[in-house]
C-alpha cells in the first residue's frame, strides 16, 4: 500500500516553531517515523508552502496512492482550493493537525479541508500522523 503525506506551510520549518506547541520532530524524521511504525506501507512525502503545488499534488494523488495523510498547516483555515481538491480526491484520506486546535485561536477554528477527508485528528505532536496511518490501515481495501 502505498501512502502520500503531504505538508503545508511553514511545517519545513518546525525546528524554528514553538516545540510545545508543535513537535520537536521535522517533518523527515515524522516520515521516519512512520516507516519505522508501518513497515506495510510504502510512504511518500511532499511538503510545499505554495497553495496551488498543494492543488496539483492532491489532484494527482488518486492515480499513485492508495491513502494520504495530509497536514494542510494553515490552508486547512483558508483554502477553498485545497478543500475543492480533497473532494475530487477519491482515495482515503485524514487530515492531521500536530497542535491541539480545539484549544487555540478563534481564527484556527475553521476547518475547510478537514470537510473533504474521512476525518482529522488535532493534538497529538507528531503522534498525530501514527494514529492516522493506523486509521488509514482500518479504511484502506
Ligand atoms: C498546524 C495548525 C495550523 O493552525 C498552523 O497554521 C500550522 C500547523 C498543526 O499541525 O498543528 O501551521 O497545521
Amino acid at each position: 500500500m502505498k501512502i502520500l503525506v503531504i505538508n503545508g506551510p511553514n511545517l519545513n520549518l518546525l525546528s524554528k516553531r514553538d516545540e510545545s506547541i508543535y513537535s520537536n520532530f521535522n517533518v523527515d524524521q515524522i516520515v521516519e517515523l512512520l516507516r519505522n511504525e508501518f513497515k506495510e506501507f510504502e510512504f511518500s512525502s511532499f511538503q510545499s508552502n505554495v497553495e496551488g503545488e498543494l492543488v496539483s499534488k492532491i489532484q494527482s494523488a488518486d492515480e499513485n496512492f492508495d491513502g494520504l495523510i495530509i497536514n494542510p498547516g494553515a490552508y486547512a483555515h483558508t483554502s477553498i482550493a485545497m478543500m475543492d481538491a480533497l473532494e475530487i480526491c477519491k482515495i482515503p484520506k485524514i487530515e492531521v493537525h500536530l497542535s491541539h486546535l480545539a484549544n487555540r485561536e478563534d481564527y484556527r477554528q475553521t476547518l475547510l479541508t478537514a470537510k473533504n477527508t474521512n476525518g482529522y485528528i488535532s493534538g497529538f505532536k507528531e503522534n498525530s500522523y501514527l494514529a492516522a496511518a493506523y486509521l488509514l490501515k482500518k479504511i484502506i481495501r
